[in-house]
């Protein structure tokens, strides 16, 4: 912990920034309308509290002023109700990206209210240093402390900060003494990285090496606000596990003990990327009572089903770019910080994703999907082809460049009105060569190397709900008969009419 700020009655350690203080109504004034404002935080950590607040605030006066105020808002991934949703519920977003999970921001995009860029998340970052998005004009940015010699002590995410901060035109800080001083030495800011052609190998081999430092680096006369703050981070429940959790959790377990038994995976497996949601947090449990042992983690958020193999032994390390953990794990979690210290790294989004450490250390990726169609093509974002749930996330960067690239969900929604295996989805971000396992409850189909017709009969046979199995069948048997072609047989009108049939009837079934 730093010995330069534990006294202090403030975290902010550096004389200059001390002058900058101010609250947050001020601090929000100093955000121009229309600007494009990067502002941290990752799955409800370590994101700003009080300035977006206080900047809906003045959004919502100028509103009523006839004085319409927008901004294009930038983020690590997901926040929370005082950011995305605050912002949202003023009609403050003219663009958001490059991902959401917010009820009320969700409900303005999907009514055409604000336009939003869904993106890879090891993308974000590159494309702001090539400029594609424009300038960045405004960092708000959540740090646990500032060093005295203005160097910043993350906070319980990294995300885009480091990119935030070299970029924007200026920065707001909030220090926020809510989160733990000890986190102090978690994190690893990897500042290597060039834009082509001047790019080298990123130094990493293994999933627990540092080859960064454990601070954000800020040029000091940037910085046009500091605000003090003192409020938890978001800490969503997970749902207990369920029998359908429990029974995605066990096939994929059995699998991954048939891949040790056929030598295509060693008894360590390999690091371990766990997606965000109950079914990943189900798995977990399930590994962390299996029987893999001296585990690791590469992957982007680590939740409480992570906490937990770690404090088992199970797992030997985790690293991610985000905690996001609920309020009963993360009360463990600050007991024992100096236990977790020793086995957590947190990096920025880029260095967590990217798509050069994950096909060089070979993980396993397992991630939540919202339906896949029988060839094994996976929709993670849309409902019924147009309505968009949350974003892809770190989903394709894992997918694309895992050595086992696996997708779950349980066999149907919706009460069962709906399939989740269908003839085609309504929308793709995962195609059918980026994806090799598809599992449900009712079982698991493993697609390596099969031709889609041999794909199609498995992922029926196995993860299909019985419901569904015969209607799939049928689907499948006419288009092998009627088909235009026979390489992946479709009879196009009837394919979507599935989900057609759902928004007609509110069920899928004829
Ligand atoms: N059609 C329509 N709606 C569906 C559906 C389908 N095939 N499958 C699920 N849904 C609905 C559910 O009914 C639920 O709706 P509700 O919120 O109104 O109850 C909602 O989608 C979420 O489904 P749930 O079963 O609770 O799944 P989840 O919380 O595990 O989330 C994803 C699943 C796919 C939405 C989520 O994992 C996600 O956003 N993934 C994309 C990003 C990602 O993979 N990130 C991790 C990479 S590191």
């Amino acid at each position: 912990m730093s010995e330069a700020l534990a006294p202090s009655a403030t975290r902010v350690g550096h004389a200059g920034l001390r002058q900058r203080l101010m609250s947050a109504e001020a601090a929000a004034e100093l955000i121009p309308p229309g600007a494009h404002v990067g502002m941290s935080g990752f799955t409800g950590a370590g994101y700003p509290k009080q300035v977006p607040q206080a900047l809906a605030a003045r959004i919502a006066r100028e509103n009523d002023a006839g004085r319409p105020f927008r901004i294009g808002l930038w983020t690590g991934a997901s926040t929370a109700p005082e950011l995305d949703g605050a912002l949202a519920r003023v009609n403050g977003v003219e663009m958001r990206l490059p991902y959401q999970s917010d009820p009320t921001s969700r409900k303005r995009i999907n009514a055409g209210e604000m336009e939003y860029t869904d993106i890879h998340l090891s993308h974000v970052a590159q494309y702001v240093w090539f400029g594609f998005f424009g300038p960045l004009d405004v960092a708000v940015v959540e740090v646990a402390g500032v060093l005295p010699d203005g160097r910043l002590i993350p906070s319980s995410s990294v995300g885009n900060n480091k990119t935030w901060l070299d970029q924007a035109k200026t920065v707001i800080l909030e220090v926020n003494r809510r989160q733990p001083l000890a986190l102090e030495g978690m994190h690893d800011i990897y500042y290597g990285t060039e834009r082509p052609p001047h790019r080298r190998p990123i130094p990493m081999v293994r999933p627990d090496e540092r080859i960064g430092e454990p601070y954000l680096r800020v040029d000091l006369d940037k910085v046009i606000a500091v605000v003090e703050t003192d409020l938890p981070d978001r800490m969503s429940q997970f749902a207990e596990p369920d029998a359908v959790s429990q029974a995605i959790a066990g096939h994929l377990i059995d699998f991954l003990q048939h891949e040790v038994k056929m030598g295509r995976l060693g008894p360590a497996l390999l690091p371990l990327q766990s997606g965000v949601g109950n079914i990943a947090n189900a798995v977990l449990a399930g590994l962390n009572q299996g029987p893999f042992e001296n585990l690791n983690a590469y992957t982007e958020v680590l939740q409480d089903g992570m906490l937990a193999m770690l404090k088992s032994g199970k797992l030997a390390s985790a690293s991610a770019t985000a905690l996001s953990l609920s309020p009963e794990a993360n009360a463990e979690f600050e007991r024992e910080i100096e236990f977790y210290r020793q086995r957590i790294v947190l990096r920025p989004q880029e260095i967590s994703n990217h798509p050069e450490l994950i096909r060089r250390m070979g993980l396993i990726a397992m991630n939540a999907m919202i339906e896949a169609d029988i060839y094994g093509n996976v929709n993670s974002t849309h409902v019924m082809g147009s309505s968009i749930m949350n974003g892809i996330g770190g989903s394709g960067d894992f997918a694309r460049n895992a050595y086992l690239s696996i997708f779950m969900t349980p066999s149907v929604a919706k009460d069962g009105h709906i399939s989740c295996i269908v003839p085609m989805v309504s929308h793709v971000d995962h195609t059918e060569h980026d994806v090799q396992i598809i599992v449900t409850e009712h079982g698991l189909a493993d697609l390596r190397g099969l031709s889609p017709k041999e794909r199609a009969a498995l992922v029926i046979g196995r993860c299909a709900h019985p419901d569904y199995r015969p209607l799939l069948q049928d689907y499948f048997e006419r288009a092998r008969r009627g088909g235009a072609g026979q390489h992946t047989p479709h009879l196009l009108d009837e394919a979507l009419s599935w989900h057609g049939r759902y928004l007609k009837r509110g069920d899928m079934r004829p």
